[in-house]
């Protein structure tokens, strides 16, 4: 869990960018851009998923499970040669504690930024604007007894953070996970991360010895063969999900939620959510569940 050491980056550092000498083989130019930071790991995890570790800005504070916005420049301008930035936002998948930021990325094969940013490698450079929001974040929800992460495919990015954000373990008894994805390989980051708690000395003696018993983790695939089939919605109104975890239902008096996943999935879930009794919150204004995009449709 702990980041090697980071090397200090000044506010004006070099940002890799492939195209950038194409322009102008002959003298090539160096791009100059503030908020780069260094890639230190990266991980393929299917055909469509990857995560990666960038250094961490030294001024960077964050609460887990707030978003940034991070990218590449974009291709030259084909006329003035001229590069902009071209940047998306990112769930930060590592907690606020963490020496090094990390990312739990799609790869869309003709999306602007992933179509590229799938190619990064270690010593590589992004860029990263150090400027966290969110809604998932423990401010925006009331105390209560259990918390809820539901999520829908990179959806997890936020909750890969704040399952590893003492406070979690600190406000709640119990802590559920449900992830529900297509397919079986799109499971596997969630499922070794959580995994990964038990034997991480670190949270065992900052949390507690044990703690990762709090967590019940519920992995769905709709459209592949898995241990448990089915959209965790239709799960949870057959009954099936709380059979299964060996729970009540949610109730508005020890229930805490936070969603994150397709829009649809966020509009029924929210709806499923209201009718247990649950309220949105906010930051301003802390009720009981809390909802974020996992992508814009
Ligand atoms: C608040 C917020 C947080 C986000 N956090 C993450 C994150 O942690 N990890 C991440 O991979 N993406 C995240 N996204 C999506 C991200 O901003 C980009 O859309 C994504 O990186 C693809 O960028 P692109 O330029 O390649 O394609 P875009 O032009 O941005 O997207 C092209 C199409 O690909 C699909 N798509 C985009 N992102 C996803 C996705 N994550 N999962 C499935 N389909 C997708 C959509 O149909 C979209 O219309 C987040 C979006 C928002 C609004
Ligand atoms: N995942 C892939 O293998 C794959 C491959 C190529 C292209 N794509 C494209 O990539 C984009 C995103 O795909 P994605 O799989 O990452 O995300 P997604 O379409 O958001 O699906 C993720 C999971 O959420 C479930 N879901 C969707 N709507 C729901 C709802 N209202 N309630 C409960 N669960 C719901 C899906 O179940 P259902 O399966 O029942 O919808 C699926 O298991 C899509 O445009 C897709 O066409 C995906």
């Amino acid at each position: 869990m702990h980041a090697p050491e980071t090397s200090a980056m000044t506010e004006m550092t070099p940002v890799t960018d492939t195209n950038a000498n194409a322009a102008n083989a002959e003298a090539p130019k160096k791009m100059v851009l503030p908020d780069a930071q260094t890639v230190t790991a990266v991980k393929h995890w299917t055909d469509r998923l990857f995560s990666f570790r960038v250094t961490r800005p030294a001024s960077l504070r964050f609460r887990s499970g707030e978003f940034v916005m991070i990218g590449l420049m974009g291709d030259p301008h084909p006329e003035t040669g001229k590069q902009k930035p071209l940047l998306r936002a990112y769930s930060i998948a590592s907690p606020s504690w963490d020496e090094e930021l990390e990312f739990y990325s799609i790869k869309v094969q003709d999306g602007p930024l992933t179509s590229k940013l799938q190619h990064i490698k270690v010593g590589d450079q992004i860029i990263l604007r150090p400027k966290p929001v969110g809604t998932l974040v423990h401010d925006a929800l009331l105390p209560g007894k259990r918390i809820w992460f539901f999520a829908t495919g990179t959806g997890f990015a936020p909750f890969a953070s704040l399952l590893r954000e003492p406070q979690t373990y600190e406000d709640y008894d119990e802590v559920i996970i449900t992830h529900t994805c297509r397919e079986a390989g799109e499971l596997q980051y969630g499922a070794e991360l959580i995994e990964s708690l038990k034997d991480d000395e670190l949270l065992n003696e900052v949390i507690g010895e044990g703690f990762w018993k709090k967590i019940k983790y519920y992995p769905t695939t709709t459209r592949e063969e898995s241990a448990k089939m089915g959209r965790i919605t239709d799960l949870m109104r057959s009954g099936e999900a709380f059979a299964d975890l060996g729970v009540e239902p949610l109730n508005a008096e020890t229930d805490r939620a936070m969603i994150c996943g397709n829009l649809a999935f966020n509009l029924e879930l929210k709806e499923m959510l209201e009718d247990y009794g649950l309220e949105e919150g906010a930051n301003s204004d802390p009720k009981h569940y809390v909802v974020e995009k996992a992508f814009l449709d």
